[in-house]
């Protein structure tokens, strides 16, 4: 809407300037007897105004032609003159300041209204005391600074309505305003003033509106202001006034709108008088602390409540039935109190749009018309309610109970798993200073991780037509791009009230806390959200470990990063709890009202993301986060990382088979579907056997097929949550040239990876098996040799972290439908002992492929995968097979047979003769050639794998690439055939 405005006022503008040129007959619509001249004075100061303002010059008289906004008055007579006596330039987007001496020129001016726009500079100062008949003066929504000036003493006495509201004005209230006999409404609201209420405002007789909320005024309300006897709005939410909520309130008997709600009142609330005021349409309270817990009054008059919000307010015993009396009542709020009982029958009459009765002790059934009677949204959760009714599930929400909770953290059952947590609050999966962040992504008011390791709830309300809960999540493209962290703050998690998370099953002792924070959603000039204090508390384990906490303060602006760490101690329950809250405190819209700053409404807590660290060991050798990220000599295969993963998984029973879901290709199925759909491991299903486990197919319905890996249990254990975080970082890869892991399981003994199904099967089957369907012609063959290539490129260089794939072999290659090569078997690699290789070695089959670093004893990086691809290429290229040395068999070394042709300078003879001559001889020299340079024996001679990439590509040549100085073929071929028989006959324990 308000973007609508400055075409408008553009197309004034021609008008008027269509006008001076006399093309259009502007001037006949004005009596053309009649002299509208203004003064000179008025004129130009009107033009210097104007021009500040930023909205140029008036081209004509502006009595004339009726300019919008501005309202002039002109005797009657004959060549009287003319006089400004209004502004009305509110919302028309003027970006400019006010020009303190002009304004105060136009003497007669009686309104001013220059409200919702982005004015900066500080109110007009000193001389406005010159503007004698002023009774209006509406400066709301804008971006003013600096502090009320004191001039507003000489405002006259004509003054009835000020509205310095949704500024950035600081200072304290003037005590001045109190000697403007005739206001009736003052708004200060939406500013960042402090000090104390002035008790000189308690002169203002006439005043009935009076507007102070989400300030940081502190101290009590004086007393003087029982004198209000004609107050119908009084709001001071979102401050830090202190001591009772005054009993006088009670006296003023015009009241229709109470907002109290968000300071630091103490004490009983004096709700028996409050519940007798007639006349009150609004009532909201919150946050009251008081020692001891009070019940509602025993009688009640307050017929004419709509809104009523008694929050966090230490209220005890049960809700009373004279609430079903309140007949008007559309939006209730109990929450957060000590209320026992049920929900009165009596409410059944009402016509709730909303009601929250979040966090009491309410138990019992929810009753049958919650639902139906209950227009928008009912919030019942953290009671201890049964399961309430299906129906209606949107709108209500129960879960979770104050049980819910109590069953998770139940489930680790004294087995605690996990020394860290890390969540993405808001977003994806992402990574961050070698840590994967899990993803929390989803808008439901309550959400276990399917691993149930943490939850998150979220509760309350935005209070706005505007939100809902598709708001709890900001999503801001790189406002944060500063920081490292881009994708942790391009997400945030934003809650209209109470939001906790649950880390569950972690181990006893104590962990740093940090949370990292942003300011992403109060940020933007456009919607005034630039305007909002966003304010709240944070408790970890029930400690209040931040009150009144703005990010926007601490981090010194909006989209800027602030983090906070704290040590928490996690007890028998391993449970650790982080609730952030909001007390109310800071911005404040009233439900029910539609605003032109509806984004001010996106209040609460908001938070980017969380890690939980152990400050302690737990049992055996962890990883070091190094080892995860480099790659160490250890770091290639890893039967104990699956050990790890089993034993970490094990905590999942088998009655949960039913609820784990696997979402593939938009479609959902529980993990009994799956493992029904391999037949329950049938050896029909076999599609394959690695080093720990069978791989099954699962025929799912509609056509859909899985590859789920069995691995069988072993006893050995590590890795704990790092451990985790391979599975989640093998989730997180995707490349054309892998294949996808969609998700790992395990529960008790049972341990399963699930994959993307391969229709064709595995390289080596292709290659090298009588029985394939499967023919590799030359073009299919490259294909394979550059998608390996380009799997091991994203591999070893484009990911965070370098990933050693540590097992590049046909079988562990596979192709789909259309032969793109998808390397399989990839990740499980990162995470091991030191002592893996050589366990590894004694795997069968494999050895051929290893480097022979391997069997040095040096470290292993991403080149052992390089030389491994070179002999993959040799077989790719020759349709044989590089046999394992068997003793006592004769065995044709597929790397010694190159190492001779490449010498003799006849390599092309390698070339597999299924092919007959329908091969691209060029790039079957350029694989050979670039094999060849793969199996070098020492790995800094061979090439990295994005140099071999762009070989294959045709980028480079094959002498472009990194020339290593070896002028013989002596460290190639048959030695390395001769590392595994050395390490054959040496076996190492
Ligand atoms: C209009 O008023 C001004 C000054 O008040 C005067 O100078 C001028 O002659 C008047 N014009 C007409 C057309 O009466
Ligand atoms: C403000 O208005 C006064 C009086 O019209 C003028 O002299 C002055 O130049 C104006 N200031 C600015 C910054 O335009």
């Amino acid at each position: 809407m308000a973007k609508l405005f400055p075409k408008l006022v553009s197309s004034l503008a021609v008008l008027l300037l269509l006008c001076q040129f006399g093309y259009v007959v502007c001037q006949s619509t004005n009596p053309s007897d009649r002299n509208t001249t203004l003064p000179a004075d008025e004129e130009t100061a009107l033009d210097d105004l104007m021009i500040t303002l930023g909205l140029g010059l008036l081209l004509s008289s502006p009595c004339d032609n009726n300019y919008r906004g501005i309202k002039c008055k002109c005797p009657n007579e004959n060549n009287a003159v003319c006089h400004v006596t209004g502004l009305d330039l509110s919302n028309l987007e003027l970006d400019g300041q006010i020009n303190a001496t002009a304004l105060a020129s136009l003497v007669h001016l009686e309104e001013i209204d220059l409200s919702h726009n982005q004015l900066y500079g500080s109110i007009p100062d000193v001389t406005m005391g010159n503007l004698s008949s002023l009774t209006s003066l509406d400066l709301s929504d804008n971006f003013l600074n600096g502090s009320i000036p004191s001039f507003l003493e000489s405002l006259t006495s004509s003054l009835g309505y000020l509205d310095l509201s949704g500024n950035f004005l600081i200072g304290s209230i003037p005590s001045s305003l109190g000697n403007l006999p005739s206001l009736y409404s003052l708004d200060l609201g939406f500013n960042e003033l402090s000090g104390q209420l002035p008790p000189e405002l308690g002169r203002l007789g006439h005043l009935s509106y009076l507007g102070l909320s989400s300030n940081n005024l502190g101290g009590k309300v004086p007393e003087n202001y029982a004198k209000f006897t004609r107050l119908q709005w009084f709001s001071v939410a979102g401050n830090r006034l202190t001591g009772q909520v005054p009993r006088f309130i009670a006296n003023w008997t015009a009241l229709s709108y109470l907002f109290l709600s968000g300071n630091d009142f103490e004490g009983e609330l004096p709700l028996e008088p409050l519940f007798n005021m007639s006349n009150l349409r609004y009532l909201f309270v919150s946050d009251v602390r008081s020692s001891a817990g009070f019940p509602f009054p025993k009688n009640a008059n307050m017929t004419g409540i709509r809104y009523l919000m008694i929050r966090n307010c230490s209220i005890s015993g049960e809700i009373p039935p004279y609430i079903g009396d309140w007949s008007r009542l559309t939006y209730l709020d109990l929450s957060f109190n000590s209320l026992t009982g049920g929900i009165p029958d009596s409410m059944k009459k009402l016509n709730l749009s909303k009601m929250f009765l979040t966090g009491n002790m309410l138990n019992g059934t929810v009753p049958s018309w919650v639902p139906d009677t209950i227009e928008d949204k009912a919030d019942l959760s953290y009671n201890n309610f049964d399961d309430g009714p299906k129906k209606g599930e949107g709108k209500l929400n129960i879960q979770p109970n104050r049980n819910s909770i109590r069953d998770l953290k139940n489930k680790c059952r004294g087995k605690p798993k996990y020394d860290s947590l890390y969540i993405n609050c808001g977003g994806g999966e992402t990574v961050l200073d070698g840590k994967v962040f899990e993803a929390d992504s989803t808008a439901s008011n309550y959400y276990p991780a399917p691993r149930e390791n943490w939850a998150y709830s979220c509760s309350g309300d935005f209070g706005s037509e505007t939100y809902d809960s598709s708001d709890y999540i900001k999503n801001v493209d790189c406002a944060v791009c500063d920081s490292a962290g881009t994708l942790l703050y391009n997400s945030t998690r934003l809650c209209p009230l109470s939001l906790t998370y649950y880390g569950f099953c972690l181990f006893k002792g104590n962990y740093t806390v940090k949370l990292y924070f942003a300011e992403t959603v109060y940020q933007s000039d456009e919607d005034y959200s630039n305007l909002g204090r966003r304010v709240f508390d944070v408790y970890i384990q029930g400690k209040r470990e931040l009150k009144d906490f703005n990010i926007k303060e601490m981090a010194y602006g909006t989209n800027k990063t602030w983090t906070a760490s704290f040590t928490a101690y996690v007890g028998d329950d391993h449970l650790l709890n982080i609730h952030f809250f909001w007390a109310g405190k800071g911005s404040f819209q009233v439900p029910g009202f539609s605003y032109t700053t509806a984004a001010l409404s996106l209040n609460g807590p908001l938070v980017a993301g969380i890690s939980v660290t152990a400050k302690f060991k737990v049992g055996g050798k962890g990883l070091s986060p190094s080892k995860i990220a480099g790659i160490t000599a250890g770091s290639v295969f890893a039967p104990l990382l699956l050990v790890a993963f089993m034993w970490k998984m094990g905590w999942l029973w088998k009655s949960e088979l039913d609820e784990i879901t696997i979402e593939v290709q938009g479609k959902s199925f529980t993990l009994k579907q799956i493992i029904d759909a391999t037949r329950k491991f049938s050896p029909k299903m076999e599609i394959g056997r690695g080093r720990f486990g069978i791989v099954y197919k699962a025929e799912l319905p509609n056509e859909i097929k899985l590859a789920v890996k069995k691995i069988s249990p072993h006893s050995k254990q590590q890795g704990k949550d790092e451990l985790q975080r391979e599975i989640f970082n093998m989730k997180s890869l995707h490349h054309e040239n892998l294949v996808q892991l969609l998700d790992g399981y395990s529960i008790k003994d049972l341990h399963l990876l699930v994959y993307d199904y391969m229709h064709k099967g595995s390289l080596h089957h292709a290659l090298f098996e009588p029985n394939s369907t499967t023919k590799l012609d030359w073009k299919a063959r490259f294909g394979v040799c550059l998608g390996i290539a380009r799997g091991l490129k994203y591999l070893h260089e484009e990911k965070r972290f370098k990933i050693v794939h540590g097992n590049i072999k046909p079988s562990n290659i596979l192709l789909d439908n259309s032969l793109t090569a998808k390397l399989s078997d990839f990740g499980l690699a990162t995470l091991c002992d030191e002592e893996d290789p050589f366990m590894a070695i004694k795997a069968k089959g494999s050895r051929v492929y290893m480097a022979p670093e391997y069997s040095m004893g040096k470290a292993i990086t991403v080149k052992a995968d390089v030389y491994s691809f070179g002999i993959v290429l040799l077989e790719i290229v020759s349709g044989k097979v590089s046999a394992d040395y068997t003793p006592n068999q004769e065995a044709e070394f597929l790397l010694d047979k190159a190492g001779v042709l490449y010498d003799k300078g006849r390599i092309l003879d390698l070339v597999d003769k299924k092919l007959a001559s329908s091969y691209d001889r060029k790039q079957a020299l350029t694989v050979l050639l670039l094999a060849m340079k793969c199996v070098k024996l020492s790995p800094t001679l061979r090439p990295k794998i994005s140099e071999v990439v762009s070989v294959l590509e045709g980028e480079k040549r094959i002498d472009e690439i990194s020339e290593s100085d070896d002028t013989s073929s002596a460290n190639i071929g048959g030695l390395c055939g001769a590392c595994s028989r050395v390490l054959e006959i040496e076996p190492i324990s």
